[in-house]
């Protein structure tokens, strides 16, 4: 084994940075043989110095990250400070100054990852960052190298924790929405501002990441077509419930039939119980992967929380100490396919609306009528009627996004309608 160790630098000593630091030093030996050298932490960079930091010796706290970039005899920084500045400038200095980079920052990676990989492959530096897509779980490498022989149809995921739990104490418990972000929140899992996980950020952020990996096709951000769960309510799970299927927030990366396109999107989605998705409760995170000659692939696990996101931190620190010492690179961006980015009005899947319409004969045709003239093919009609007014709730067959769009908007028109309730997705049937 070399005795002259790698040099890491880790910026941010917080929620996650505490804990790789904290498997960086117990488990130095085991990480040293698998290495084939040790792996020395030469510098962490914080906001607060005078914070305890566990086991990180005062020494090597640093309030000024650029300085610790910079050194020169840095050979990886693991970057675990989030948001977009200063963690890109740092990461851009950082292969400038020779050193690979390994991050858990979707959203700079989602935003900005064409050009850091520009950066990392100029420098002949890698670039990873497991820990960006669903913590704990191993999904990024599976899908940038095992599955490199294969296609890649679809990827359809759980993958923000904080949504999951939401969405499975109002299934489970009967809760309302509030009151399920309130136990979220009071369990750690929502952050007091819950905005990038509610609306759909987090995990668009992830969707652009994923997609681009899955389908070797550039995949931004803006590409993303992104609906939050603040609109879901306890109405939409019961119904849900009442016809076999439980609610969702899903990211969703498509190749088209014909191949040649693919889309994005994240929102909230029925599906069916019978789906391994819907069995995915708490705050777990999970990720079902179709491709052309594997079929169907399933990755469970943690989502999120500091242990668990280290361990891909760690695996991927590993990765690129091993590549150091070989004087070697793995895999960059793969971008080559460069398939167009299809807007939401050409996704094809179903739909699930509930109409509050008046109470009288001929409303139902009139309604069917308007999906027939859009080309939506109905698949069933549940009616309830009380009081001179009835729900009905339509499930159609698969028609694009466009489609049902059109015909929501025809429908809010009828006099006969009173109001759209809820329109939502079916998805995995
Ligand atoms: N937490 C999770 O479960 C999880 C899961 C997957 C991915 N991630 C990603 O991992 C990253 C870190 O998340 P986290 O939860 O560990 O965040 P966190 O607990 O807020 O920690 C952030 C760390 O960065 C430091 N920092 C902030 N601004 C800095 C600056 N300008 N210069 C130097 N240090 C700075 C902070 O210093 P102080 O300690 O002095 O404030 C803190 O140590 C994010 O990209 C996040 O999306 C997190």
């Amino acid at each position: 084994m070399r005795t002259r160790p790698l040099k890491v630098a880790l910026l941010g000593c917080g929620v996650v940075g505490s804990e790789v630091a904290r498997i960086l030093t117990t488990n130095a030996d085991d990480l040293a043989a698998r290495v084939g050298a040790p792996i020395e932490l030469a510098g962490v960079a914080v906001r607060r110095p005078g914070r305890a930091r566990g086991q990180v010796p005062a020494e090597l706290v640093t309030t000024d990250a650029t300085a610790l970039v910079k050194r020169g005899d840095i050979d990886v920084v693991v970057e675990v400070i989030g948001g977009i500045e200063p963690a890109r400038s740092l990461l851009t200095t950082a292969f400038e100054h020779g050193a690979s980079v390994v991050s858990a920052n979707k959203a700079l990676l989602a935003e900005d990852g064409a050009a850091l990989h520009a950066a990392a492959q100029k420098h002949g530096a890698d670039l990873y960052y497991e820990a960006a897509v669903a913590g704990a779980i191993p999904l990024l490498r599976p899908l940038r190298e095992s599955l490199a022989g294969d296609e890649v149809n679809r990827v359809l995921g759980i993958v923000n924790g904080t949504t999951n739990f939401i969405l499975d104490r109002m299934d489970s418990a009967g809760s309302g929405y509030s009151e399920a972000l309130d136990e979220a929140t009071a369990l750690g899992y929502a952050e007091a501002d819950p905005t990038a996980d509610v609306e759909g950020f987090d995990a668009a952020a992830k969707a652009a990441i994923l997609a681009s990996i899955a389908f070797h096709t550039r995949v931004r951000l803006d590409d993303v077509h992104r609906e939050g769960i603040t609109e879901v309510t306890a109405a939409d799970i019961v119904s849900a419930r009442r016809m076999g299927r439980t609610v969702k927030l899903l990211a969703i990366c498509e190749r088209a039939a014909d191949g040649r396109s693919v889309t994005a999107r994240v929102h909230p989605a029925m599906i069916p119980l019978s789906h391994p998705l819907a069995s995915v409760r708490e705050a777990y995170n999970a990720v079902f992967v179709e491709s052309e000659a594997a079929g169907q692939l399933m990755f469970y696990g943690q989502g999120a929380g500091g242990s668990p996101t280290a361990s891909a931190v760690l695996g991927d620190l590993v990765a690129a100490c091993r590549n150091k010492l070989n004087g070697a690179v793995g895999p960059g961006e793969s971008a080559y396919a460069r398939l167009a980015v299809s807007p939401m009005g050409r996704a094809v899947t179903r739909y699930h609306i509930s109409l509050d319409v008046a109470d009288k004969p001929g409303v139902l045709a009139q309604v069917a009528t308007v999906f027939a003239e859009h080309g939506v093919s109905i698949d069933t009609v549940r009616q309830q009627g009380k009081d001179g007014e009835a729900s009905l709730v339509v499930v159609t067959h698969r028609a694009h996004d466009a489609a049902l769009s059109a015909t929501v908007e025809t429908l809010r028109r009828l006099d006969t309608v009173r109001g759209v309730a809820s329109i939502m997705r079916v998805e995995g049937e």
